[in-house]
């Protein structure tokens, strides 16, 4: 059985979330009605060799011709060199405005390939097919478009929101485990935020889905959008409400950015779950919310395989931390921002974090 989650509300075209098994053999008969002519399928070499053929034959099933378009996998492809290879490779193929691009792959695909749609003769339509569970219920949903430069990541971008999504739940059965596990930190994050019962279902019955289980999998990935995307129809353009969805970020990026980083030491998905773990200890040490929170928190991350405590993944100095986090693009005029928690499912944006403070909480939490 598949699920429809609209994203509405915002000063974009609507479009739906769709969640479901074997949606990828679906995928020429949803994308036809959009593609007018041609479509190019950019992917990486991984995911083109896992789910490369059957995207393409869906499609030409379907009477649309379709090109794919493979980038190296990994962060390095969201880059200004592989932008422009990109964009030249449409060029060269012909598209026109009218011609639609399919994102079949993971956050890095999505990012590369959702910035050249929105860059490709002033924009065109795209189509999410995210092939990870981390790209499934965050970064495929929101239109947050973005490459890497030197100088950090995410800096080069646009808003540019995806005619539809596809989350096939089947394709996450080729995901390495910690792949899965990471992604199931962004799931854990969408309870945490605003969700309590979400959590509570997580941490119980629902706990199957970080072990792949695909009916748990496709209920968490479907309440996951339902809750992003009543996010993002809110506040597209992050100047409020959305800030939320960093829940556990800035300590993580900090952390990511330390490793300088290095997914085989720390997966995007890891940070964030020890980030999310650091933020409730951070409130509950602040009295803003129950230590006994902040336990449960930790217990059922850790119970999902994610670490929780900078010991697991590192050495780190506490000024070292507090200057990445002031650097965070979250944060304003040097200002230290921080999702902070009143409970569970009860997330709030503090704009004026104490470094004093910070510090000595980093210092309790073992950094030097
Ligand atoms: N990943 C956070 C956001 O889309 O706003």
């Amino acid at each position: 059985m598949t699920t429809t989650v609209p994203v509405t509300g915002g000063d974009f075209r609507p479009y739906d979330v769709v969640a479901g098994r074997g949606l990828l053999t679906e995928l020429g008969a949803r994308v036809a009605p959009l593609a007018r002519g041609r479509t190019v399928v950019i992917t990486d070499e991984t995911v083109a060799t896992l789910h490369g053929p059957a995207a393409l034959k869906a499609l030409e099933d379907a009477g649309v011709r379709a090109r794919l378009l493979t980038v190296p996998a990994g962060e390095g492809s969201k880059s200004f060199a592989e932008l422009e290879r990109v964009l030249d490779r449409m060029l060269a193929f012909g598209l026109d405005r009218s011609d639609i691009v399919v994102a079949l792959g993971g956050g890095v695909v999505g990012d590369l390939a959702g910035l050249a749609a929105a860059l490709y003769m002033r924009g065109i339509d795209f189509v999410q097919v995210p092939t990870t569970l981390l790209a499934q219920v965050d970064s495929s949903v929101g239109g947050k478009t973005a490459i890497d430069t030197p100088r950090g990541k995410n800096l080069v971008g646009a808003f540019h929101q995806p005619r539809l999504v596809l989350a096939d739940i089947d394709v996450l059965a080729t995901l390495p485990e910690r792949q899965l596990r990471s992604g199931w930190a962004e799931v854990l994050k969408h309870g945490l935020i605003c969700d309590a019962a979400f959590f509570d279902w997580l941490a119980g019955e629902g706990a199957s889905g970080a072990k792949g289980d695909p009916a748990a999998l496709q209920r968490a990935v479907v309440r996951s959008v339902e809750i992003k995307s009543a996010v993002v129809g809110e506040d597209e353009k992050e100047a409020g409400k959305r800030a939320l969805l960093n829940l556990g970020h800035t300590f993580g990026h900090a952390i990511e950015a330390e490793l300088g980083f290095d997914e085989d030491s720390l997966t995007h998905g890891e940070a964030v779950a020890l980030g999310c773990a650091m933020a409730f200890r951070y409130s509950a040490a602040q009295g803003l919310c129950p230590q006994a929170d902040a336990d449960r928190v930790e217990a059922v991350t850790a119970a999902a395989g994610l670490p929780v405590s900078l010991a697991e993944v590192g050495q780190f100095g506490a000024e070292a931390l507090i200057r990445r986090m002031a650097g965070d693009k979250k944060a304003e005029g040097g200002r230290l921002t921080l999702i902070l928690a009143r409970a569970i499912g009860d997330a709030f944006t503090d704009k004026n974090v104490d470094p004093a403070g910070l510090t000595a909480f980093l210092k309790a939490e073992g950094a030097t």
